[in-house]
């Protein structure tokens, strides 16, 4: 059984802060993130905004591109790392897109990573799990969790959401080529927003002995990164990746038109070009308005690129995920 790419839709909040917006509470300035980055202004949750709206939003339009009612959905798959509900965010998706079949529903998180692997997932469903209509999508907030005081994180990170239909399809149809995947938990201390230790509490019994219970309630740490360990494992990791995804689909690198990573710095983006041999004319980039919105990166970009023309049917794409965990993976895909 084939799956194909046929519908794709994208949603960022309306608060738009650019770099020198930045500089006005961190010492920082527009040259040193534009260089250092690409980056030169991200979309950030304000007021009223949250995530499963945008996520909502997202989908319904890659639903109406693909021309599919959301009755018809198999599954869908919410890759974030941020959702508005420690159990998961998916079902709620799912209600308020109005899907009366109660279709699965469930959360991926894998960071940066995510959406690639919620791609990989839905092609796995439609394969050997009879799903047709799988939608995937990636939305993070990362502004909540990061350290608005810290200038090495808080310059990077952007809220969005982006959706991707996946349908089953003939094998002639098929629209995904080969894929490798990896994770690496020991490289979680370059880049984690981990649980903040409980501290000790004094619940005493009756005898006046410490119980040692109830735990105090937990929350997460703000983005902890060394950007220079995530800039090495990036650039090492990501061509090794895709080189791997092209052997396994039996395609060499000239064949890609459009080289599509996930959005973390465009110096990253530029060296996988490089290595990959591949001319900038056929790399998309959108950080440079959006930064790393983790999960949404590459759906968001993808629908920029399919909607402006940029991206025309039966190319061929390699898209690569890499972030926390450490996490990355990569995927050849025919749009
Ligand atoms: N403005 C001005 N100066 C700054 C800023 C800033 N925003 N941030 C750091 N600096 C200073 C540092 O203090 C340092 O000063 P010093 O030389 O006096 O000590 C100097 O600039 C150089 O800092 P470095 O951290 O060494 O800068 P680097 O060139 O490594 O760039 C960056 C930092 C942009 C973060 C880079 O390392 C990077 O992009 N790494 C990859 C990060 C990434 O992609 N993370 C997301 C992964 S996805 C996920 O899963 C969430």
């Amino acid at each position: 059984k084939g799956c194909k790419l046929v519908g794709c839709g994208s949603a960022v909040p309306t608060l738009q802060i650019s770099n020198d917006d930045l500089s006005k509470i961190v010492d920082t300035n527009d040259e040193w993130i534009s260089v250092r980055t690409g980056i030169r202004r991200r979309r950030v949750l304000s007021g009223g905004d949250n995530l499963t709206t945008l996520a909502v939003q997202a989908a319904r339009k890659a639903l109406d591109m693909a021309k599919v009612d959301p009755e018809d959905l198999d599954l869908i798959l919410m890759c974030t790392s941020t959702p508005e509900d420690l159990f998961g965010s998916a079902p709620q998706i799912q209600k308020q897109l109005g899907c009366k079949t109660n279709p699965l529903s469930y959360d991926i998180t894998a960071a940066c990573s995510g959406f690639v692997l919620g791609l990989i997932s839905a092609a796995c469903h439609i394969r050997g799990g009879g799903f047709n209509n799988v939608l995937v999508i990636g939305a993070d907030a990362l502004s909540r969790y990061v350290d608005w005081t810290d200038r090495g994180t808080c310059i990077l990170f952007g809220d969005a959401a982006g959706a991707i239909l996946v349908q089953a399809c003939n094998s002639e149809e098929d629209g995904l080529f080969g894929f490798d995947l990896h994770s690496d938990g020991s490289g979680q201390r370059h880049l984690n927003a981990a649980i903040k230790e409980k501290e000790s509490n004094n619940a005493l019994d009756s005898n006046g002995s410490v119980l040692g219970f109830p735990p105090k309630q937990s929350s997460y740490s703000c983005i902890q990164m060394n950007g220079k360990e995530v800039f090495r494992f990036a650039v090492r990791c990501v061509p090794q990746s895709i080189e791997s995804a092209l052997e396994k689909a039996g395609l060499p690198a000239s064949s890609i038109d459009w080289l599509l990573l996930h959005q973390a710095n465009q110096r990253i983006i530029d060296a996988v070009a490089t290595r990959l041999e591949l001319p900038s004319e056929r790399v998309i980039s959108n950080l440079a308005n959006y930064g790393n919105t983790s999960a949404a990166s590459i759906p968001l970009a993808l629908d920029e690129a399919v909607r402006s023309g940029k991206v025309k049917a039966g190319q061929t794409i390699a898209t690569a995920g890499f972030g926390a965990g450490l996490t990355w993976g990569s995927a050849i895909l025919r749009w």
